[in-house]
């Protein structure tokens, strides 16, 4: 198993963090190290804990052991005041997009530089459709959401998750509930839009996602812990047992997804 480079700048670092629920473990010793700049994916089962590994990045969960670090500062251990700081930094974007029906998506994208900016109206229109364009979305902003489709929403979702220029984008399942077609769109929206802005990206994912290749490292979670912190290439090789049931039986949806990357 090759070892991620431990010379980049750690952003987040999961160190033996255990977790249970009345008295089921769920997380036995995670392991996890994501560096400056670069995505990487948690893929594994339904209910094996990747959304509880999430909401200890995100600080809305503690472990029982080990340490969550963001910035190399262990925030279990931080105040209320310094996880606002750190949660600052974070873009979030989850499965249910949940954008506010009642408000146009032009009200939608600007609401975080509301909230948390003292910017002026005209330097948020000039934001929000800033990242409108970038997303791909020019001319939506007096719609609501009921009236775009599902791959347009997860874009202004992702929109709104990258208004404050986030230095964190963490994504749970972000293409649920897209077809093959529109969740490559997204992977490769996401792909694009890092490359520009340059953020960190924690995504995770039930399979593998179409476009993993595109990611710097697959970590799968299984029993309890990671399985391996590997590149694409690495982790469709692995002789992990474990690693390599779960290569076979997503392989499909790789295969199909290449073929329909060939043919575009
Ligand atoms: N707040 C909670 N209280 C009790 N049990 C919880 C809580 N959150 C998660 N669990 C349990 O932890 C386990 C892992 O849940 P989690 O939501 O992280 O799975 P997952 O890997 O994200 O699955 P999926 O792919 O279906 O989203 C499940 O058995 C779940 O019931
Ligand atoms: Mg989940």
């Amino acid at each position: 198993m090759t070892e991620i480079n431990s010379d980049c700048p750690v952003v987040v670092e999961l160190v033996g963090v255990e977790k249970h629920f009345a008295g089921q473990k769920v997380l036995s010793g995670v392991n996890l190290r994501v560096c400056e700049g670069t995505t990487t994916v948690i893929v594994g089962g339904s209910g094996e804990g990747k959304s509880v590994i999430l909401k200890h990045m995100l600080g809305l969960m503690k472990p029982d052991v080990g340490r969550v670090e963001i910035f190399g500062r262990d925030i279990a251990t931080a105040t209320a005041r310094e996880l606002n700081d750190v949660r600052r930094d974070f873009g979030v974007l989850f499965q249910n997009v949940a954008l506010f029906d009642s408000m146009t998506i032009f009200d939608n994208v600007a609401l975080p530089l509301r909230e948390r900016t003292h910017d002026r109206p005209q330097q948020i229109a000039a934001r929000v459709d800033e990242l409108l364009q970038m997303m791909d979305l020019p001319g939506v902003g007096a719609k609501y959401p009921a009236q775009l489709s599902g791959g347009m929403q997860k874009r202004v979702g992702l929109a709104r998750a990258l208004a404050l220029n986030p230095k964190i984008v963490f994504f749970d399942e972000p293409t649920t509930g897209l077809d093959v077609h529109k969740s490559n769109e997204i992977y490769r929206l996401f792909h694009h839009t890092q490359a520009r802005v340059g953020y960190t990206a924690v995504i995770v994912s039930h399979d593998v996602p179409k476009i993993f290749k595109l990611s710097d490292h697959v970590a799968l979670l299984s029993e309890g812990v990671i399985q391996g912190q590997l590149t694409p290439e690495e982790f469709q090789r692995s002789e992990n047992p474990l690693i390599r049931e779960f290569v076979e039986t997503t392989m499909g949806p790789i295969y199909s997804s290449e073929r329909e990357e060939a043919a575009l």
